[in-house]
């Protein structure tokens, strides 16, 4: 047996590897020890320690109230159950409003635990992005829908149905890849969109509501589970209803259908 075997290690190249090979890859967000061991566990690639915390975990109406203690407590409890999916943690609201404070806050949840960090913007990042990348740290750009600005967005909405902000949407993916971004997710956008950005960029793009053409896909734990009350959004399915089984069978069947294509069906995209 070579000294080199071991557990499965997800890493950006594992990634990089299956976007090369037009193959898929999947995404949970977990928060805790449980979460994280289950979803690692189902083979998903990649788990967020997601800022959405604040609306499923503490119960706020956003996720503006989350602070960078919040974040690294959660990447600490997760990061015990992990199995060797990529870890990757939002950096919460104006937790990198300055290009010091972005790394600063960047090292406190790398020091956690995470292995890499995502950020809600477009091409003003690209300076923090090409700091980060330059120390070591992995960036994962997000844009489109970027929660943290709900309130300038003026609500939950499909981003980039107006072509030239569609443009801008691709431009700025560019410039953030340019900067180093090595991962670029992408929220509710038409999946016309969502298949350009993909197809513009080297870099793996995951989405959530941009349709069945990103590289990887991406749901919040207890939308897979039908565990937040209230309407979902249109691109989440209830995989626990849908197999009618275990938590662990709902989270094998999602990635399954990640990888074999089935999952976002038309029901879940916009157009
Ligand atoms: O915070 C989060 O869980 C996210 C997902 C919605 C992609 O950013």
């Amino acid at each position: 047996m070579s000294v080199h075997s071991g557990p499965r290690k997800v890493s950006i190249n594992t990634l990089m590897n299956i976007k090369r090979e037009g193959g898929k890859f999947s995404c949970l967000t977990a928060y805790d020890f449980c979460s994280a061991h289950s979803v690692s566990a189902a083979g998903v690639e990649v788990i967020l320690i997601g800022d959405s915390l604040g609306m499923v975990v503490q119960g706020h109406d956003s996720s503006l109230p989350v602070t960078i203690e919040d974040m690294a407590y959660h990447v600490r409890c997760a990061r015990r159950g992990n199995q060797g999916s990529l870890l990757m943690a939002d950096l919460p609201f104006m937790s990198y409003y300055s290009e010091q404070k972005t790394l600063e806050s960047a090292a406190i949840l790398m020091r956690d635990g995470a292995q890499m960090v995502k950020l809600e913007g477009g091409a003003w990042l690209s300076e923090s992005t090409r700091l980060l990348t330059e120390r070591g740290i992995p960036v994962c750009a997000h844009m489109g829908l970027t929660p943290q600005s709900v309130n300038h967005l003026g609500g939950y909405r499909v981003q980039g149905r107006d072509p030239n902000k569609a443009q801008e949407i691709i431009d700025e993916a560019k410039i953030l890849e340019q900067a180093g971004a090595s991962l670029l997710l992408l929220e509710c956008v038409p999946v016309e969109l969502g298949r350009r950005v993909s197809e513009a960029l080297a870099v793996p793009v995951i989405g959530i509501g941009a349709g069945p053409h990103t590289d990887g896909q991406i749901m919040v734990w207890h939308d897979l589970l039908g565990l937040y009350p209230g309407k979902p959004a249109k691109f989440v399915k209830n995989y626990l209803a849908a197999t009618g089984g275990s938590v662990t069978d709902a989270i094998r069947a999602f990635d399954q259908a990640v990888k074999d294509g089935s999952f976002p069906a038309p029901e879940h995209c916009y157009e």
